[in-house]
Parts: C-alpha cells; structure tokens; sequence
C-alpha cells in the first residue's frame, strides 16, 4: 500500500484543469539588511489548480509567510520583490502581474480573488466590533443587503465549522475561545467565495482535534467550491493529511515539491527526510484520530 494511503490522504482530482489559479514565477524577496543568497524568498515557483490544496512545508524563518504575503501584496514597502503572480478570479478575470497592479485593483483583488487567513487571529479580528460588523465591513464592497450578508456569513461560519451562528454573530471577538476566532477568520477569508485561499498557518495554535476539523473543514470547502489553497505549515503530518502536493520551504528556497505520496514516502531531498524523521511528531499524532466529517461535531465540545 502506498504510504499516501496509510496518512489517509484523498486521491487528487483527475479533472484537474490546467490553467492555474495561482502562479508564482520566479519570485524573490529581500528585506533590507539581507544579502543575496539569504533572502526571505528566493526564486521560487508554484502552480495551484482548482480544487487543489498545496501545502508549504518548513521550518521558521523559512520564508512562507514572506511567500503568502507576497500573493496578496502584504509586505513592507521596504521589501523588494521580484517575479510574477498571476491569478484567476471565479469568473475567469485573469490579474497576470499582481505584484504590477494599482492599489485600486488590488483592493478587488483581496478576499473576492484571493482570501487571507493570517498567521494570528489578534491580527485579523477588530477587538472593537462586533462578528456581525466584522463581516459587514468585509462585504460592504459586494452592495448586498443586510439579509443577503447574514446569509452569507450563515453559510461561511458553517463551513469554517461554526455551529451556533446565533452566539458568533452578535459577539466580539474577545469573547470567543481560540478555536471558535480561527473558525470566524477562515469564515470570515471565504465569504466572499475567492477562488484562492492564503491560509498561513491556520491551525497552529488549536488543540488537535480542533486543528483536524478545522483543517478537514478546509478541505471539503476547497474540493466542494472548487477554489484552491495554498496552505502553509511547519508540520509535515498536517500537509500529508490535508494537501494534495507539497512544496518544502528551506532558507527561502523551495527544495522539493511534489504530490503528496511521492513526497512522503520518496524524499529526494535530505532536508524533506530529516523533516519526515523528527516533524512527524503533532502530525503523527493527529494520524490516528478520527477525521471529523461536516455536521458531526459537538461545538461545545473542546472549542468554547
Ligand atoms: N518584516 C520583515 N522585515 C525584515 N525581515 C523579515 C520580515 N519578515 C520576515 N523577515 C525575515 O525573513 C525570513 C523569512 O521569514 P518568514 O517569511 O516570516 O518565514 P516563516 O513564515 O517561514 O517563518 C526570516 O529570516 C525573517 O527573519
Ligand atoms: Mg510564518
């Protein structure tokens, strides 16, 4: 049996188009102070395709979040970047030159072509507003009416796994426990249905049956709205669950990418093997829970 089979890893779709949805080319990024050959990012290319999830795979300081940030122009202005970004919106507008567009463009760019889920949820939730506002605000640009928001927010909050929408909507997110904030966030990144999904370490701080159904939310979202994601991870165990390929990040290089079962259970790279001999150890774990489906959990179980 394959390895890929043993982690539980779903078959890639075989209708898989080949335009991507997301197409880095060449990219690298330099803060001030770094020399070339220790830059954030350097030369790095991906492809991701609809219904798709590519996990990016490395340690800290290995340059992903520099890459996901780049996608959505969410680096300092002192960053120097270089390389192209090209994505495709749901209703096939093509942005060829992200890295190239005016800010006005790139504002309808965020969260209806592609959506964010920062590394922190402090970060991505106003402390001040209201759940309810919170996504008011993010939709103010869709000109739909407060009904239409609610039912949207309903739908985005059920996918990201929210039960008790009544609970969520009028809160503030102080309110709200760690898990139930990251569940608001990736609702809150997904509401306006963008066909590429930024997801920076969306689970690292849960607990890991609430990291498993988030991140197994995640995926029946990606395969059943057919968008794609692209989500970032120290933790080879979660990307070999949950990604379709890989792609291992080290000192800002990508040196390895492939599907997920060759990755696994043939790495050409010594970095990949050292990372599947001691990184295993939260991903292991997670291996031997029971995968939770839709509609299956107690909210008020370990997430309040
Ligand atoms: N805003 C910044 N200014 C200067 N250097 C940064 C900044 N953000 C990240 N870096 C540096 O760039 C490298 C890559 O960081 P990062 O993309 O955050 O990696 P990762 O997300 O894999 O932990 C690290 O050496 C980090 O110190
Ligand atoms: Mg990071």
């Amino acid at each position: 049996m394959p390895e890929s089979a043993v982690l539980g890893t779903p078959p890639s779709l075989v209708d898989t188009p080949t335009e991507p949805v997301l197409s880095v080319s060449h990219l690298s990024v330099t803060y001030p102070g770094q020399e070339s050959g220790s830059r954030a990012v350097e030369d790095v290319s991906l492809d991701l395709h609809r219904g798709e999830i590519v996990a990016v795979v490395g340690e800290s300081g290995s340059g992903k979040s520099t890459l996901v940030r780049s996608v959505i122009r969410l680096l300092p202005a002192s960053a120097d970047i270089r390389g192209t970004i090209g994505v495709v919106g749901r209703d096939g507008t093509r942005y060829d030159d992200l890295l190239a567009l005016p800010d006005r463009t790139l504002r309808q760019v965020r969260g209806k072509v592609v959506g964010f889920v920062p590394q922190s949820t402090s970060g991505a939730l106003n402390p001040v507003i209201s759940i309810r506002r919170q996504f008011e605000l993010t939709l103010r640009s869709e000109r739909m009416s407060r009904k239409e928001i609610r039912e949207r927010a309903i739908e985005a909050l059920f996918d990201a796994g929210v039960r008790d929408f009544d609970l969520v909507w009028q809160a503030y997110p102080h309110e709200l426990s760690g898990g139930l904030a990251q569940r608001v966030v990736i609702a809150l990144a997904i509401c306006k249905r963008p066909s590429v999904l930024l997801a920076d370490e969306p689970t690292t701080a849960l607990d890991p049956i609430v990291q498993a159904d988030v991140l197994a939310r995640l995926r029946h979202t990606v395969m059943e709205t057919r968008s794609a994601a692209l989500l970032i991870t120290h933790d080879l165990g979660v990307a070999a669950r949950y990604a379709d390929r890989i792609v291992v990040m080290l000192h800002g290089r990508a040196v390895e990418s492939g599907a997920v079962g060759d990755v696994v259970s043939d790495p050409r790279h010594p970095y990949t093997r050292e990372l599947l001999a001691s990184g295993m150890g939260r991903g292991a774990a997670l291996l031997g829970t029971t995968e939770p489906v839709a509609g299956d959990t107690d909210e008020k179980g370990a997430d309040r």
